[in-house]
């Protein structure tokens, strides 16, 4: 294994030995190493079967391939990729944007994004917030892309719904060019409409679910479009698959993430902060707030008990954050496990001038760099915490590219596969947002809920002393 390439995991700090009496008894961990290699078994045994579809992306090309050709067929002359979706069909979308565009890719000329579109990933339904994009485009030179695996996601298939009134009011008949929808591969409304009106559509392979699809046709074909390297992308996630073969938890740096959390939960921690110092990671730990919050966060067992598990995500990012919510995490209560993601080498540095040498107290900044200040600022937070005795570990990446981030998708996503085992709880399903779910379609006078919505609007009313 090249360290050159490759993300390291340090967990030396998650100890007891370590940070103290919060952390973790190494031996403690050395006790779940039985757990965790029956995790490994039962997630290596699914491969490829039931819900564990995604475990094939990294090393298929069809998504790939499918998204290029769709994306030939549509492409041509378009200014603006506008994504339609929620939840696991927008948050790895932009987290890829987020992590591999310039930064400033959306308002560069269509020189300077290398003929790229723009892009838009819109998942939320703020009526402002969608007008305003949808006046902001010219839907002659726009492509909606619809990504719904259920083809039925109320927020998504309004979007839609508006999308489609523009185009065939702006546009004519002849507007299916401008609309590709991604969906699943057999069933569904939205695959029908697909048929129906002649859109481009693709495949959301079985057993992927929407949390883990980044790179299935969902993340890959806005990707694609967008002149993303998917290739390597796809390699830095199938070299992480790789890691994760081995059932020694010391080996495999999801498996031990897993391990860790999983141990730390039974202490009673019970958050886990993403914490990347890098503007480009902003969107990962979003990303990886949805994939362990909806797969963790379950009230039943496999076995019907009632368990309430599940740690709780928090999203930070370094160094925005010490000036936010790092005072808690060194001083506040001891219930977090934090990752910090350090960045070894930026795309640039960017010098920091020499004036004002008199002035004590800016003086020491100039001739360093950016970069220098950034490396500083990681270090010295994890001098706190170190201090503050709190847990924490420490995910290398050498820089930020391509492989690399498909080395954090995949190890992720093992992890959480592994801590679905070790809580014994089906991680790839999402009961709790159903109830949300159905009472939205009531309210909206879907066909079916009829029962729901009466009982819905005979609620009653908030006492006056509740009314402020
Ligand atoms: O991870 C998941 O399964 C969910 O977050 C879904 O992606 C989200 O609810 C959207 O569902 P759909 O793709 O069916 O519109």
């Amino acid at each position: 294994m090249s360290h050159d390439t490759t993300i390291r995991l340090d967990v030396s700090r998650v100890f007891s030995d370590a940070v103290g009496e919060h952390g973790l008894d190494e031996k403690a961990l050395e006790a779940l190493a039985p757990a965790a290699a029956a995790a490994h078994e039962a997630v290596e045994g699914a491969r490829g079967t039931g819900m564990l579809g995604w475990t094939e992306l990294p090393k298929s090309t069809e998504a790939v391939e499918r998204s290029r050709e769709v994306w030939a067929k549509v492409g041509d002359g378009i200014e603006d990729l506008v994504v339609f979706g929620i939840g696991g069909s927008a948050l790895g979308t932009t987290c890829v944007a987020t992590a591999l565009l310039h930064p400033m890719h959306n308002h560069l000329s269509r020189e300077a994004r290398g003929g790229a579109p723009r892009i838009w990933v819109l998942d939320n339904i703020d009526p402002d917030w969608i007008a305003a994009h949808l006046d902001f485009i010219d839907p002659a030179k726009t492509v909606f892309s619809v990504v719904s695996k259920s083809g039925t996601t109320a927020e998504t298939m309004s979007q839609f719904l508006i999308a489609r009134k523009m185009l065939e009011d702006r546009l004519g008949p002849d507007y299916s060019r401008h609309v590709v929808c991604t969906t699943d591969p057999e069933g569904g409304k939205l695959r029908k409409i697909a048929a129906d009106e002649g859109f481009e559509t693709l495949p959301v392979p079985q057993g992927v679910g929407g949390r883990f699809s980044v790179l299935s046709p969902v993340g890959i074909f806005p990707a694609v479009a967008t002149g993303v390297d998917v290739e390597t992308l796809l390699a830095g996630a199938a070299a992480m698959d790789e890691r994760c073969r081995v059932a020694d938890m010391w080996k495999n740096p999801a498996l031990l993430q897993a391990a860790i959390l999983h141990a730390l939960g039974a202490m009673g921690v019970n958050i886990h902060v993403m914490l990347p110092y890098s503007q480009a990671l902003r969107d990962y730990a979003d990303w990886y707030k949805q994939l362990l919050a909806e797969s963790l966060g379950k009230r039943s067992a496999r076995d019907g008990s009632v368990v309430h598990a599940g740690p709780t995500p928090a999203k930070a990012l370094g160094v925005t954050d010490q000036h936010s919510q790092i005072q808690l995490y060194t001083e506040g209560p001891f219930d977090k496990l934090i990752t910090v993601i350090e960045v070894e080498k930026f795309s640039g540095s960017l010098p920091l001038p020499s004036v004002y040498e008199g002035i004590e107290g800016v003086s020491y900044l100039g001739g360093h760099t950016l970069a220098d200040l950034m490396a500083a600022e990681c270090a010295g937070t994890q001098v706190a915490l170190e201090q503050g005795g709190r847990p924490f570990n420490v995910l290398t990446v050498p820089e930020v590219n391509a492989r690399v981030l498909g080395e954090l998708f995949a190890w992720a996503e093992m992890a959480i596969a592994y801590g679905g085992e070790l809580l014994n709880i089906d991680a790839f399903d999402q009961p709790g947002v159903e109830a949300g779910k159905r009472a939205a379609y009531a309210l909206m006078g879907r066909k079916g809920f009829e029962e729901l919505r009466a009982e819905l609007e005979g609620r009653a009313a908030p006492s006056p002393k509740h009314l402020l």
